[in-house]
């Protein structure tokens, strides 16, 4: 585990960070006296980067602490912008499932609030051969930073970011769901994120940890690791390569950018209940193949184009056909959704045109239907991203 102050002496064209856009919510609110120290696991992957970029740049009194092992779809370019600006952030690189280290960085950093977002994120990847892996950092993971975050005994608030697909598929004549639905994961990721709701909830009820969970849609935005569908089929089409559709297309997910998303967060972590699990949802739904045509739009190219940009692979092992849940008690606390999926999408296609391949290196093998763990590998040891050398 090293915490330090990460690269500082590359030439101007050689870090992207510089010239990007720097993302964050729009929320702001009073501060809350029993929060100082906030730990944010896997912070500088896709949704916790945008989370520690807002915190650290919304919240000068807040202290921000970014703990992540730099895993294959890290990238020190989501959160270079904060370390080289923000005094009040610090990046810790350390593994959730090695309890030594969480146990000093809490300890070392006073933390008082973990925001839990590390992960083993992408579905796909937990059909093969990296399926244990799920296990390991998702529940062995969560385990760990439960368990040292209650002989610590500390810590005022424990957010757990989970996901809507605990719930498992909703079929179009359903009703959306609210937080007390049953959960019915059907693929190896949707599972061990639901057994991680286990146990944070085992720790509040057992321990009187002070826990919050929250299950959120998709979230889509620039800064994501183009192994997930939009960002994929962008750096595809980018590339002069065909979209790479599952099955037949019909199946559909709801979208949130990542600006709601974190808004959405910052709320929770401002006026959310301890022991509550909030929804983190939207309405705005589209099938892979609708997606595929607005992205091709997007590009301009015409409908009758699609085959030519378009290709149909093998389906899923299981997919669910779509996801659908009620955010109405997340609504109660004064969120709202800011951005609609016809916004969000030309604004992270727009950066995706003039970062995708400067940001994470070659990342060409991983545009595959179904990349494997020889791909995720790959990158972890020989990684293309330069950065990570320098914070190891
Ligand atoms: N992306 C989505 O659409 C979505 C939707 C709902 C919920 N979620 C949840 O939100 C969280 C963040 O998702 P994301 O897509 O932004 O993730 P991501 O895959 O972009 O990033 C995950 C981060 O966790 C880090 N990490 C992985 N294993 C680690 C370990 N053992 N120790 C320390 N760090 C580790 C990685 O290095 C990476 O920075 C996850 O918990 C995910 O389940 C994501």
């Amino acid at each position: 585990m090293t915490a330090h102050n990460g690269p500082s002496s590359r030439a101007e064209n050689d870090n992207p960070w510089q010239q990007s856009p720097v993302f964050i919510g729009t929320t702001k609110f009073t501060r809350v006296p029993t929060i100082n120290n906030i730990l944010i696991t896997g912070g500088a992957g896709f949704i916790a980067s945008w989370l520690v970029r807002h915190l650290a740049l919304q919240y000068p009194d807040y202290n921000v602490i970014c703990f992540d092992k730099l895993d294959y779809c890290a990238s020190f370019n989501n959160i270079a912008y904060v370390n080289a600006n923000c005094r009040n952030f610090k990046f810790v690189k350390g593994d959730i499932t090695n309890p030594g280290e969480v146990e000093m960085v809490l300890r070392e950093q006073k933390i008082d609030t973990i925001m839990h977002l590390a992960a083993m994120s992408h579905v796909d990847l937990s059909f093969g051969g990296d399926s244990y892996e799920f296990t390991s950092v998702n529940v062995y993971g969560t385990h760990v930073l439960l368990e040292a975050a209650k002989t610590y005994g500390k810590i005022t608030r424990f957010i757990h970011v989970s996901t809507d697909e605990v719930y498992g598929e909703v079929l179009e004549e359903d009703t959306d769901l609210l937080e007390s639905a049953i959960l019915a994961p059907t693929n190896p990721y949707a599972a061990t994120k639901a057994a991680a709701d286990m146990l944070v909830n085992a720790y509040y009820r057992s321990f009187k940890l002070p826990v919050i969970i929250v299950r959120c849609n998709n979230v889509y935005g620039p800064h994501q690791f183009p192994e997930k569908i939009i960002p994929k089929f962008i750096c595809l089409l980018a590339g002069s390569r065909k979209c790479l559709i599952h099955g037949n297309g019909s199946n559909s997910r709801r979208y949130l950018f990542a600006g709601d998303a974190v808004d959405a967060l910052d709320t929770i972590l401002h006026k959310g209940a301890i022991g509550q699990i909030y929804n983190i949802g939207t309405t705005d739904e589209v099938s892979n193949r609708e997606l595929c045509v607005l992205l091709l739009m997007e590009f301009g190219y015409g409908e009758g184009e699609f085959d030519q940009h378009v290709e149909y692979t093998n389906d899923r092992p299981f997919n669910d056909r779509r996801y659908a849940i009620d955010a109405s008690r997340l609504k109660s606390l004064g969120w709202s959704q800011k951005t609609r999926f016809e916004v969000g999408i030309s604004r992270t296609i727009a950066w995706y045109r003039r970062f995708g391949s400067l940001w994470w290196g070659d990342i060409s093998d991983i545009l595959t239907a179904f990349p494997t763990s020889r791909h995720i590998h790959y990158r972890t040891v020989m990684d293309g991203n330069p950065t990570h050398n320098d914070v190891a």
